[in-house]
């Protein structure tokens, strides 16, 4: 059993990756991305799982829980990381370390996309680069607990 475990979280609307928006946001869908993290995650020795849902009270309840099975949190919390107070407070309360993940470049994007709830209390943020930035989370949030 690896010693470290990762949660991966995805927030409203991710569930349709690939037909969404592919302009913006690419046209790998959530079940390559998780595909990619798996191989990614056996390479570097950790455990993994992945929860996609639309509901805010889902993911505080998987964040809660992961208290009890994972050791570090990649999340791409979709538009819930401009609107919602209580995913902010939910990582502030486990103390997992979080990376926030983003598939577009927020800040080029509209104006009410430029601030994240999550952004202070994470441990950072990877924002722009498709499907990749769930990758580069993951090998962020490991680095950090190996360090
Ligand atoms: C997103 C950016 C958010 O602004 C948006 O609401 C999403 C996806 C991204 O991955 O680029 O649903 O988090």
């Amino acid at each position: 059993m690896p010693e470290i475990s990762v949660l991966v979280l995805h927030g409203p609307n991710l569930n349709l990756l690939g037909l969404r928006e592919p302009e913006i946001y690419g046209s790998t869908t959530i079940e390559q991305i998780n595909q990619a993290l798996y191989s990614d995650a056996k390479k570097l020795q950790v455990g993994l799982d992945c929860l996609q849902s639309n509901h805010e009270g889902i993911l505080v309840d998987a964040i809660h829980n992961a208290r009890q099975t994972h050791q570090g949190i990649v999340i791409n919390a979709g538009a819930y990381t401009h609107t919602s107070v209580a995913i902010r407070d939910a990582i502030a309360a486990v103390q997992i370390p979080t990376v926030e993940a983003h598939l577009s470049n927020i800040y080029t994007r509209e104006e009410f996309r430029h601030h994240s709830y999550l952004a202070a209390v994470v441990v950072g943020q990877i924002s722009g680069f498709g499907a990749d930035s769930y990758r580069l989370g993951l090998q962020a949030v490991v680095n950090y607990l190996n360090r």
